[in-house]
């Protein structure tokens, strides 16, 4: 079989956990070159991550660091492009919907080679959020899609999008599986917080929509405040600046468990333990899903729709009384159907392009 040259590109968190079970299954059969954009860069959003996961070091680091979107993926298209130029690899691989996706997918897309997408056909159908752009664009770039769920395949289908689109499941899945065990045995994070299992709630926030909005970040301050249970708010340093800048930080530091951005595994035992979720991530909805912790979604829509059919998750969008209502609601175990694979989504992505190598894609 033939090796290809797999030329990765990371640059946010949610990148680093994907990459996990990604990078090592890929390295199995292929080459690949890992680039970080640069795109988070603070020690506890992107070194902790490769630390704990063993992620390969990148080979090229962008250092792009914060801007305005634009300027800050015309930087990473520009740097890419001297990598790809230079590497020449047979396909680059994306993961989601962040700066880092589109860029690294636009600049493949000229230069030639091909786009894989991990994390393909998901719809939020909510154009205003920076994400849903990202996503729908880097889906249109792409010769793989390697779709989560069935919906996903639906969704590229309305558009059009029919060829190389393969049906993998989710690599989180992979990841929350293959760390589970370690999280039990190695992380102190209840003790360090002084929590009990079942008897907290464990939020996070970072979502431009509620950040950047006084209003909706108020309501959502507001809603945590409002339940009876310990709530521990792992920040992202856009919400800290957030609270701060529209006078909440006192408030809701009085009263919540307010702590830096944690490690993968004392948040993956966070999310195995906690009563509640409260959040409005992408990635955690699923965790809460795949670990069985019901999910209060703090936005008005979610592309992991799966999650709220089967009943593990409840939208609220940004309404205090809502918020507290939903995590103060008696839960009833629902059916825990496996909607997004069966943990092996990593060896259905590295299989996917593999067959790249048959001729598939007629770029190649
Ligand atoms: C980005 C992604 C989002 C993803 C999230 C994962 C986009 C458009 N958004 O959002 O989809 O869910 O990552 O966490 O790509 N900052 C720091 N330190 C860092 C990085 C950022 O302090 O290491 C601060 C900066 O003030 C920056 C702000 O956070 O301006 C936002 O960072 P950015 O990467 O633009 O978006 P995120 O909100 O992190
Ligand atoms: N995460 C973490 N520590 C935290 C918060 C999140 O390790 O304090 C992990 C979480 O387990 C998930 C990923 O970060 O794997 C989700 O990233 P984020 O919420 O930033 O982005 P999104 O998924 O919304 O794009």
């Amino acid at each position: 079989m033939m090796s290809l040259d797999v030329l990765t590109v990371v640059g946010a968190r949610p990148q680093f956990v994907k990459a996990y079970p990604v990078s090592r299954a890929l390295r199995e059969r292929h080459e690949e070159t890992l680039v970080h954009t640069g795109q988070h860069y603070d020690e506890l959003l992107s070194d902790v991550f490769f630390e704990e996961l063993a992620l390969p070091t990148p080979d090229y680091h962008l250092e792009v660091g914060s801007a305005p979107h634009a300027q800050q993926q015309a930087t990473m298209m520009r740097r890419l492009d001297h990598v790809v130029a230079a590497e020449e690899p047979d396909a680059v691989l994306v993961y989601g919907d962040t700066n880092s996706t589109l860029a690294a997918a636009l600049v493949a897309a000229k230069r030639g080679p091909a786009v894989v997408h991990v994390e393909a056909g998901l719809r939020s159908d909510n154009w205003e959020m920076p994400e849903e752009v990202n996503r729908v664009l880097t889906d249109h770039c792409a010769d793989v899609c390697c779709a989560p769920s069935e919906r996903a395949v639906e969704n590229l289908r309305a558009e059009g999008i029919t060829e190389g689109v393969s049906l993998t499941g989710d690599v989180m899945y992979d990841a929350v599986l293959a760390v589970r065990e370690r999280a039990r045995e190695q992380s102190t994070v209840l003790a360090d917080l002084g929590v009990d299992p079942g008897e907290f709630v464990l939020a996070t926030v970072h979502r431009a929509a509620n950040t950047d909005d006084p209003d909706r970040l108020v309501e959502v301050v507001d809603g945590l405040l409002g339940v009876s249970l310990p709530v521990v708010l792992p920040a992202h340093p856009r919400t800290v600046a957030a609270l701060h800048e529209h006078g909440l930080y006192e408030r809701a530091s009085a009263c919540l468990h307010l702590c830096d951005p944690l490690g993968y595994l004392d948040f993956v035992r966070l999310v195995e333990t906690a009563a509640r979720v409260a959040t409005d991530s992408g990635g955690v909805q699923k965790e809460a899903f795949y670990l069985e912790t019901p999910c209060v979604t703090l936005r008005d829509e979610t592309e992991w729709t799966e999650t709220v059919d089967c009943g593990w998750n409840t939208l609220v969008g940004a309404d205090a009384g809502e918020i507290v209502r939903a995590l103060e609601a008696p839960f009833e175990a629902s059916d825990h159907p496996p909607v997004y694979g069966d943990g092996d989504a990593a060896t259905r992505v590295v299989d996917a392009v593999s067959e790249l190598e048959a001729g598939v894609h007629a770029r190649l």
